[in-house]
């Protein structure tokens, strides 16, 4: 029994290393050809690669034990958040709408960027978060605080970028809601400024005409 078992062990080893050299091969070509955006589907076969290892050698070490195996730095980021934005929707509902909407205001001024998450210095800098687009009405800001804590303190040494978190947070707050799930790849840069005219050009205004929206 106990060869066996090593026999398909040594087979599933082999399965998972020769995922991740394909992963890696295809996530090194990705990002030669297209720069950072793409790599999502490689990253998520890279974890599996991983998570077939990770089991295996839990399987070999002790076969009685539950799978607690620690999540890879990406599955911890992806957990944290949706944690964060999961429990926060059922607090309150509309929270998922405001996360969603909150992403968009980002992204629509100078790009995904963070930008809208900065504040105001009085005197000195006035960003995105005032300007008459989102002053009392863009929120979620706390919600976006609280996964960026919640990933500090359970993924150690795995920066993400702010942007990155609210993206994540937009596409779990539509999944919690009922809506299709999709891939969020990862790499964003949080900017260092805001831009206040740029809210005010930038998002398409409620009483916009389909032209306009294009
Ligand atoms: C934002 O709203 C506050 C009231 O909450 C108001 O005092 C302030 O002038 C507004 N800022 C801008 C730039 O409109
Ligand atoms: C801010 O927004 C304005 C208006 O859309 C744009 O012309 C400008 O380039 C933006 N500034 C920065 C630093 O991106």
């Amino acid at each position: 029994m106990a060869f066996r078992l090593s026999h398909l062990s040594l087979a599933l080893s082999l399965v998972a290393l020769a995922l991740a050299g394909v992963a890696i091969y295809r996530n090194t070509y990705e990002a030669m050809s297209k720069g950072f955006q793409t790599l999502s589907p490689e990253l998520d076969l890279l974890e599996s690669a991983a998570s077939i290892l990770t089991l295996n050698n839990n399987a070999e070490q002790n076969s009685d034990s539950k799978l607690t195996q620690p999540l890879s730095p990406l599955a911890c980021i992806f957990s944290a958040v949706q944690g964060v934005v999961n429990s926060a929707i059922d607090r309150e509902r509309r929270m998922g709408a405001s996360l969603i909407r909150l992403h968009f205001h980002d992204c629509f001024v100078d790009g995904c960027d963070g930008g809208v998450l900065l504040d105001d210095i009085p005197g000195s800098f006035q960003g995105e978060k005032t300007s008459p687009p989102n002053n009392n009405s863009a929120r979620g800001f706390e919600v976006i605080e609280q996964a960026k804590q919640r990933v500090k303190d359970t993924c150690p040494n795995t920066p993400v970028s702010c942007a990155d978190i609210l993206a994540i947070a937009a596409r779990d707050s539509v999944v919690k809601l009922g809506g299709q799930g999709y891939n969020v790849a990862l790499g964003r840069r949080d900017a260092r400024a805001a831009n206040f005219t740029g809210a005010l050009t930038q998002l398409p205004a409620p009483f916009d005409n389909l032209n306009r929206a294009n």
